[in-house]
C-alpha cells in the first residue's frame, strides 16, 4: 500500500498520509506525490476542493528524520519545495481534518489550509529550534500572523505543542470534534463547498489572499536556504542521531 493515497471522487480530492507505523512522518517520495496531487488539481476540473488527512490516532510527525540525515532537500526544485509552492498557491479550496500528534510541517502546512478541523487528541508542534533548525513553509511569518507575537515565540522559540482548543482559540482550526469523527465532518464540509461555483472561490480564495502570496513565496524561499544550510551543521546532526538513538540530544558545546 502506498504511503500517499490520491482518491478523487465527487469533486474532492482526498490526500491521505498512510504511514502509520512511521506516525505518517513524511518522505521525499511522499512529498513529490504529494505535490503531484496538487499540481494536476489545479486545471483538473473534476477536482473542486482538496482534502488532507491523516490516521485519527496520528497526523503526521513531520519529515522523515531518516531523510533529513541521509537525502536533505537539495534546492527549489526538490520534492519539499515543490510541495510547499503547491499548498501556498493551490487556487481551491484546501481542508485538513487533524488528529493526534501534528509535528513540524505536519502542523505549518494547516497554515495553508483553508478549513481545518482538529479530532480533540490534536497536538500542534513546530520543534525546528529543537532539532538545530529554523521555521520552514513560510511559518516565520504566518505563525506570528495568527498567533501573535509572543505565542508564536512559544510555539516556534521553545518549540512547546498546544493542543486542539487552544488551536481553535487562535483561529487555527474552525472545529475540534472526537477524533473519529474529524475526517468525516471534514468530507462532509468539502461536499459542500464541491456544490458551489467553482468559480467563485477561487476568485474569492483569490481575493482574500491577495498580496500576502509573494511574500509568502518569499519568506519560504528565504527560510529554505537557511533551513537546507542549518540541516548540514552540527547542531541538527546532533538532534536527528539522538532522535534515532532514542535519546535526549546534548547541545551543551554548540
Ligand atoms: N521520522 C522518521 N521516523 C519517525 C518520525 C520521523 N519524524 N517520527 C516517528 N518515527 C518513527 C519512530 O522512529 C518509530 O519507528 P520504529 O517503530 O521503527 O522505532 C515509529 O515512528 C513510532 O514512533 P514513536 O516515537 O515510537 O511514537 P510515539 O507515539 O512515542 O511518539 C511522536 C510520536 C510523533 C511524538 C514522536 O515519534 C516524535 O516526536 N517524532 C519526531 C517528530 C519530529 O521531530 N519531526 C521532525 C519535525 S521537523
Amino acid at each position: 500500500m502506498s504511503d500517499i493515497l490520491v482518491h478523487t471522487e465527487a469533486g474532492i480530492r482526498t490526500i491521505t498520509l498512510n504511514r502509520v507505523d512511521k506516525k505518517n512522518s513524511i518522505t521525499a517520495a511522499m512529498y513529490g506525490a504529494m505535490a503531484d496531487a496538487l499540481t494536476s488539481a489545479v486545471d483538473d476540473a473534476s477536482v473542486r476542493v482538496v482534502l488532507f488527512q491523516g490516521h485519527e490516532t496520528v497526523f503526521s510527525a513531520g519529515n522523515d528524520i531518516g531523510d533529513f540525515l541521509n537525502q536533505p532537500p537539495a534546492g527549489m526544485d526538490s520534492p519539499v519545495f515543490r510541495f510547499l509552492r503547491g499548498i501556498a498557491t493551490f487556487p481551491k479550496p484546501l481542508l485538513a481534518a487533524v488528529c493526534g500528534p501534528a509535528v513540524g510541517v505536519g502542523t505549518t502546512l494547516l497554515f495553508h489550509c483553508d478549513l481545518v478541523y482538529a479530532g480533540d487528541n490534536a497536538a500542534f508542534s513546530m520543534p525546528f529550534v529543537n532539532l538545530g533548525l529554523c521555521p520552514e513553509a513560510a511559518s516565520s511569518l504566518l505563525v506570528p500572523q495568527m498567533l501573535g507575537y509572543h505565542r508564536a515565540a512559544e510555539a516556534l522559540l521553545l518549540g512547546e505543542p498546544f493542543m486542539a482548543e487552544a488551536a481553535l482559540e487562535v483561529g487555527l482550526v474552525n472545529r475540534v470534534v472526537p477524533p473519529t469523527e474529524a475526517n468525516g465532518i471534514a468530507q462532509g464540509v468539502a461536499r459542500k463547498l464541491a456544490a458551489k461555483p467553482l468559480s467563485s472561490l477561487i476568485e474569492t480564495k483569490r481575493l482574500m489572499k491577495k498580496g500576502q502570496t509573494e511574500l509568502v513565496l518569499a519568506t519560504m524561499g528565504e527560510e529554505g536556504a537557511s533551513f537546507g544550510r542549518m540541516l548540514r551543521e552540527p547542531a541538527a546532526k546532533e538532534a536527528f542521531t539522538a532522535f534515532m538513538e532514542r535519546r535526549k540530544p546534548d547541545f551543551s558545546a554548540l
